[in-house]
């Protein structure tokens, strides 16, 4: 094994002598310090078995946690209303500070330099809004030709303001 970013916080380990096997995919599985996260999601079924889950699109498997962390902002919000952004478990007016040291060290900024907050569509059109600055020559945006509706729709309202 080769660890490839060993000077950086990430680490990306590299099998050397890779198999193309099922075998040597399921010890690779077995190796991984990582594998025992898998039952902390909910794995659709076909046929009445698991599926094999390759999406990597941003909505993935539902974690067997999720129903229980949204049931407690539920009730926060029935027994506290609007105080709730102050009152609740986790007060929703502040939601975003635990994020921001982690969320820092993850895109390699200071934690006063990022913000959590918005949905994927949000926060690409904020991008695009900006740093987008087309030149005459320099103006090419791209993207997949069969991408997210709402990217395209981001882009194109990019696309027509210049
Ligand atoms: C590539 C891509 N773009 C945009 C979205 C929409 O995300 P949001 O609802 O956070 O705007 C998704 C959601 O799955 C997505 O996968």
């Amino acid at each position: 094994m080769k660890d490839v970013f060993s000077q950086s916080s990430i680490k990306i380990i590299i099998p050397m002598n890779y198999i193309n096997t099922l075998q040597f995919a399921q010890q690779l599985d077995k190796e991984d310090e990582l594998f025992k996260f898998r039952e902390r999601f909910c794995f659709p079924k076909l046929n009445g078995k698991d599926v094999l889950y390759f999406c990597g699109n941003s909505l993935g498997l539902q974690p067997k946690t999720v129903k229980e962390y949204i049931n407690t902002e539920l009730d926060d919000w029935a027994k506290y209303g609007v105080e709730g952004h102050f009152e609740a478990t986790h007060p929703w007016f502040s939601y975003h500070e635990p994020f921001l040291e982690p969320i820092a060290r993850l895109v390699g900024a200071l934690p006063s330099e990022v913000a959590v907050m918005n949905g994927l569509t949000v926060n690409l059109h904020l991008l695009l809004v900006s740093f987008y600055r087309p030149t005459k020559d320099r103006f090419k945006i791209i993207c997949e030709d069969d991408a997210f509706p709402s990217d395209q729709i981001g882009r194109a309202s990019c696309r027509e303001r210049v």
